[in-house]
């Protein structure tokens, strides 16, 4: 069933390039918005939007690094300019690198939150000015490890909690200027982010324990897409300022 909730919609997508992002702008192309694909993987992103195209889509594409504001800002300009406007913002860039927290070099701890949670503020603050000039939605990807303790990834489950306490303070801030802000805690998903396995050396077997048996079943990227697209909708409308999980009953 094709739905056309998101006709007439201008989103921007990053992460767009790979797993969970690409899904996303397919999706929401699919129900009828136009869509650009951003990523710091340009090429990568101009592979997304072809993709869009070659489905009968609207797409556009283009390079923005989430670590940077100004990377953010220009891209914003970009995509609201190519696109005539903005409407959705999806911001489902990210990274993972787990490791030993005394044996890690700390700098991967300044770089996780640079990406996933300053990344994801610098690219609140670049388009809520477009968003608010005719409202519109904004979906934040967190991770059910902003809610569980996942040993050896102390910088991503610190960066998804300040996921939710991003989304859920622009929420109260804009809910009485029509911008809604949500964000979803997807369990594990099947990516090329999460294909490498667990790469962690020699990973106390007890710690592991305590996530595995949690983890009944691994999701796909269309799974979470499907939800993005459900939150940028007006069907959501009563819905801001939400963390909502997909885990296929990992938290539960
Ligand atoms: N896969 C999972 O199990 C899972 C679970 C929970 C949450 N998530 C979150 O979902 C999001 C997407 O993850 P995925 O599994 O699709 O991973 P992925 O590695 O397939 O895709 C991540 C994308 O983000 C892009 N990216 C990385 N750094 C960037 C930067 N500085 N600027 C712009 N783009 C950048 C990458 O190029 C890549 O295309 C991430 O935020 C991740 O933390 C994933």
């Amino acid at each position: 069933m094709t739905m056309e909730r998101l006709t007439g919609r201008r989103a921007l997508v990053t992460g767009a390039a790979s797993g969970i992002g690409r899904a996303t702008a397919l999706r929401l192309a699919s129900e009828g918005a136009s869509v650009f694909c951003a990523d710091i993987d340009a090429l990568g992103a101009e592979q997304t939007a072809k993709a869009i195209d070659a489905s009968g889509g609207k797409a556009k594409s283009g390079a923005i690094d989430v670590a940077d504001l100004g990377s953010c800002e220009e891209g914003v300009e970009r995509a609201a300019g190519s696109l005539d406007g903005l409407d959705l913002l999806a911001n489902i860039a990210g990274i993972l690198r787990p490791g030993h927290t005394l044996e890690q070099d700390a700098s991967v701890f300044d770089l996780t939150i640079s990406i996933n949670l300053t990344g994801t503020f610098n690219m609140c603050r670049s388009a809520l000015p477009k968003l608010l000039e005719g409202g519109g939605a904004i979906v934040n990807m967190a991770s059910a490890a902003a809610l569980q303790g996942v040993p050896y990834n102390a910088a991503y489950c610190a960066s998804k909690a300040g996921v939710v306490g991003l989304t859920r303070s622009l929420a109260s801030e804009y809910a009485r200027r029509e911008i809604r802000v949500n964000c979803i805690c997807p369990g594990g998903v099947m990516t090329p982010m999460t294909q490498s396995g667990f790469p962690v050396e020699a990973p106390d077997a007890n710690l592991m324990a305590r996530i595995a048996p949690q983890m009944p079943k691994i999701g796909k990227p269309e799974d979470i897409a499907a939800l993005v697209a459900y939150l940028a909708s007006d069907e959501a409308g009563y819905m801001t300022g939400s963390a909502i999980t997909i885990d296929g009953g990992q938290l539960a």
